[in-house]
């Protein structure tokens, strides 16, 4: 019942075949705040609402590093997940959750809510059906305050939890917080990352990184280029893509061999790519 805690009890409402049954925190106010929101139930210790013979399925937005221990206690009671992201704070212990997850035969999802933002999943339309064409180049950003307003929550700032300025809870800054929704939806766009490589950066000498950028290649052969970012008080969420339509080429090139005996790829790059930008504001 925190920051993402909260939104999901008020999303959790709206759902017709869902009832909220209860909440656990350690926090004895967040807890009040969850029986007045209509939460049957309250826990001080996840452990007890993961045993509860009531409960289905489970929303985890607890800090980073205790989603491995939450996410596979749950999987072990049979409760299904939804699990926010970052999956874990390192590579075996989100392994760890995913095969627990498969072993007890429970559906296991991680948030990234950009797949299902109207203007990302129509692009994604837009890409099965091959009406754009030939995605050249990708570039995606998520700029935002990132821990240092705790998600200009309020209209004047409130203290940030700790845990979010300790890398061994987190796992890491912008690259790992806003970094891994870009990349899973351009994975989602692109197929899996073949390349990657990333420049971070420390500007506030935080022992996390306060912004990356990376460079990728995709299966598909199209090229990312991530840029992440605490620096910005508006939370700002782009992709931008450079796309080549495939039946323009042939015909223009067609048209300058013929005609100019030139193969300039990059004119007709320049003639016929289309840029193609979509924003989202999310919360
Ligand atoms: N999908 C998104 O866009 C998105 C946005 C924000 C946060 N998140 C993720 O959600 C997670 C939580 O982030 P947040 O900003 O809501 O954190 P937060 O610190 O605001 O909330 C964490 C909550 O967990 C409770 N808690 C801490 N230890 C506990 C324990 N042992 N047992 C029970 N409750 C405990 C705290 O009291 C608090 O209410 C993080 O992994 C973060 O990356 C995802």
């Amino acid at each position: 019942m925190g920051y993402i805690g909260k939104v999901h009890l008020r999303n959790s409402q709206k759902i017709a075949n869902a009832d909220l049954e209860a909440v656990a925190d350690v926090s004895k106010r967040a807890l009040s705040e969850a029986k007045r929101a209509g939460a049957k139930k309250t826990y001080t210790d996840y452990e007890d609402l993961l045993k509860d013979p009531q409960i289905d399925a489970v929303i985890i937005g607890l800090p980073t590093h205790l989603h491995t221990d939450c996410a596979t206690r749950a999987a072990e009671n049979g409760k299904h997940i939804m699990l926010e992201k970052p999956i874990a704070n390192n590579t075996s212990d989100a392994r760890e959750i995913i095969s627990t997850a498969q072993r007890h035969n429970v559906k296991l999802m991680v948030g990234y809510p950009l797949r299902f933002t109207k203007v990302f999943s129509d692009l994604k339309n837009r890409l099965i059906t091959g009406e754009l064409g030939d995605v050249v180049t990708a570039y995606a950003a998520n700029v935002s305050t990132g821990p240092f307003m705790h998600r200009a929550q309020g209209h004047a700032p409130i203290p940030v939890p700790d845990w979010w300025f300790r890398r061994e809870l987190t796992g890491g800054g912008a690259l790992i917080d806003l970094g891994s929704h870009m990349i899973n939806l351009l994975r989602w766009y692109f197929g899996e990352i073949t390349e990657i490589k990333a420049k971070l950066g420390y500007r506030f000498n935080l022992d996390l990184e306060d912004q990356a950028v990376c460079l990728a290649r995709f299966e598909s052969g199209t090229m990312g280029i991530f840029n992440l970012g605490y620096f910005s008080q508006k939370y700002q969420v782009k992709v931008e893509l450079i796309v080549l339509r495939i039946t323009q080429l042939l015909i223009i090139n067609f048209l300058i061999l013929w005609w100019l005996q030139c193969r300039c790829y990059r004119l007709v790059l320049q003639l016929f790519g289309s840029r193609i930008l979509l924003n989202s504001n999310i919360f």
